[in-house]
């Protein structure tokens, strides 16, 4: 038993590859441990971008914030709480241009939150959301875990460094790739995550 967020992200609705697979692991973790499940559509409901108010608002003492500071942290706030709650992180991502949905960057840049979610240790920065399972979803028109695009994925390296960085560090991760490659390359994408999905439900029962 634990509890599991699901975060999706993917821009292209009832499309998206990794808001499909995400979806499947997070239900086949909850079919088999009876947890419970907190969903997270940045794509509905994307957190604004990261302001002023938010920047020195988190630096200002509570009782010292302006209303339009209290306001933007709350919503980091909010978001750190739900990820805090979670034993288990559920993460889709579908590549845009390179790199991952705007919608989630944005998230990140409120969870990302020095002395709430990372610290700083004698030999650096110090994740401090440890413990935690993550399963990272990355769906990705081209292919980018081997041959000649791979020095271009700034989407799966990107999120495994941001997920680093603040103490999420045993992540699993599905590619789903090719995904504008043809009927054949979808049908072969989908077969391979399917499979990597079945493997690594196996191992959470
Ligand atoms: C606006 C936009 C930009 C994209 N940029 C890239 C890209 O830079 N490289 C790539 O390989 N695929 C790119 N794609 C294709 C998507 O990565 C692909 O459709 C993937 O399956 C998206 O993830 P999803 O299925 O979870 O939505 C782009 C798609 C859209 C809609």
């Amino acid at each position: 038993m634990g509890h599991t967020l699901l975060i999706t992200s993917s821009p292209r609705g009832a499309d998206s590859l990794s808001t499909r697979f995400a979806n499947e692991i997070a239900e086949g973790i909850q079919a088999r441990t009876g947890g419970t499940l907190t969903v997270r559509d940045l794509a509905a409901n994307p957190p604004p971008h990261i302001t002023a108010a938010y920047i020195q608002g988190r630096i200002t003492a509570p009782e010292d914030r302006t209303l339009e500071q209290a306001e933007a942290v709350k919503v980091a706030q909010d978001l750190v709480d739900e990820l805090k709650a979670a034993d288990v992180i559920v993460l889709g991502s579908g590549m845009i241009n390179f790199g991952l949905p705007s919608q989630l960057k944005a998230w990140f840049d409120h969870v990302t939150w020095p002395r709430v979610t990372f610290g700083y240790g004698d030999t650096g920065p110090k994740g401090l959301l440890t413990g935690k399972k993550v399963y990272l979803v990355t769906a990705a028109g081209g292919v980018f875990s081997e041959g000649a695009w791979a020095p271009f994925d700034f989407q799966t390296h990107y999120l495994l460094h941001l997920l680093g960085f603040i103490g999420l560090t045993d992540v699993e991760v599905v590619r789903v790739e090719g995904t504008v490659l043809g009927a054949d390359a979808v049908k072969a994408a989908i077969a391979n995550a399917e499979t990597a999905i079945e493997a690594l439900l196996a191992k959470a029962a």
